[in-house]
């Protein structure tokens, strides 16, 4: 049977995918950031999972105003990096999981959660930043990829409540699944940032730390936050971290805190990183 083992959370920041593809992660400016990935990085390799089921947003790449899914799942064979105005990153393909998406694409379905289903599209950053803050920059990204994408860029975003009750769902597709596969689950963006406007550069270190926090021994708190109060405590932008509870809500009740990591600034943003894992 597949199972989740483990649940992972990362901010997706672009320049941070940059300072890789340019191999400046040993400069002053980001030493610091990439040390706390260091752990993570060990972790994987020893972990090595066979699918990533993660949780991520399109930032106006494969999906603009035309179409705006609230939840899409990636049923491809393989995805490339999108180009987002300054050309594709020069990171591999990532390859899909096509009979575990489709199932686990069904079992959401006739579970009541009406996904958008995807045969094709690029992915950018808040996908593949991610894949080279765990694996850092091998030649074919060691693991397979679901990817699940959320509407965070356009109001109204789903709750943070759905976003559980998701995560939920997705771990009793996962478990229905007859291959034998270490199913990892990532939840990505955040935290605290706003881009635009005149708050921009905002960061909320205590409101990160707390949600950090809680997000191992108090998840119940973090379903019930308002779309408002990510608005106005960490900006435009921190409504990403919604993407976090479908991760938890797919560990269950029982999770040990197996590392993290906090670090600001990066570019304008607060880097997030925890993981935890799934215990019976
Ligand atoms: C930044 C952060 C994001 O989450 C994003 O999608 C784009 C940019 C930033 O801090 O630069
Ligand atoms: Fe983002």
């Amino acid at each position: 049977m597949a199972r989740i083992t483990a649940g992972v959370a990362s901010s997706h920041i672009p320049l941070l995918g940059l300072a890789s593809d340019l191999n400046k992660t040993g400069e002053d400016y980001w030493r610091a950031c990439f040390a706390g990935y260091d752990w993570t990085k060990r972790w994987e390799a020893e972990q090595r999972p066979d699918v990533v089921i993660l949780v991520y947003n399109d930032h106006a790449s494969a999906f603009d105003m035309k179409i705006i899914p609230t939840f899409a799942i990636g049923c491809g064979e393989r995805y490339k990096p999108a180009d987002e105005g300054w050309g594709p990153r020069h990171v591999p393909d990532v390859i899909g999981h096509p009979d575990l998406a489709w199932h686990v694409a069904q079992c959401l379905i006739l579970d009541e959660f009406d996904m958008t289903i995807i045969n094709e599209m690029d992915v950018d950053h808040g996908l593949t930043v991610p894949l080279s803050m765990m694996f850092g920059k091998p030649a074919e990204w060691p693991v397979r990829v679901v990817p699940l994408a959320v509407n965070v860029v356009t109001y109204p975003p789903p709750t943070g409540n759905r976003c559980w009750k998701l995560g939920e769902a997705i771990a009793r597709a996962v478990e229905s699944f007859p291959e034998d596969l270490n199913v990892q689950i990532w939840g990505t963006g955040g935290m605290s940032h706003q881009l635009q406007g005149p708050r921009a550069g905002l960061i909320n270190k205590e409101w990160d730390n707390r949600f950090l926090e809680d997000l191992t021994a108090n998840p119940e708190r973090l379903r019930q936050i308002p779309h408002i109060e990510y608005l106005r405590e960490t900006g435009s932008e921190g409504i990403e971290m919604v993407m976090w509870l479908i991760m938890r809500g797919a560990l269950g009740a029982n999770v040990k805190e197996l590392h993290r990591h906090y670090h600001v600034p990066a570019s304008n943003t607060a880097v997030g990183h925890i993981i935890l894992e799934k215990r019976p």
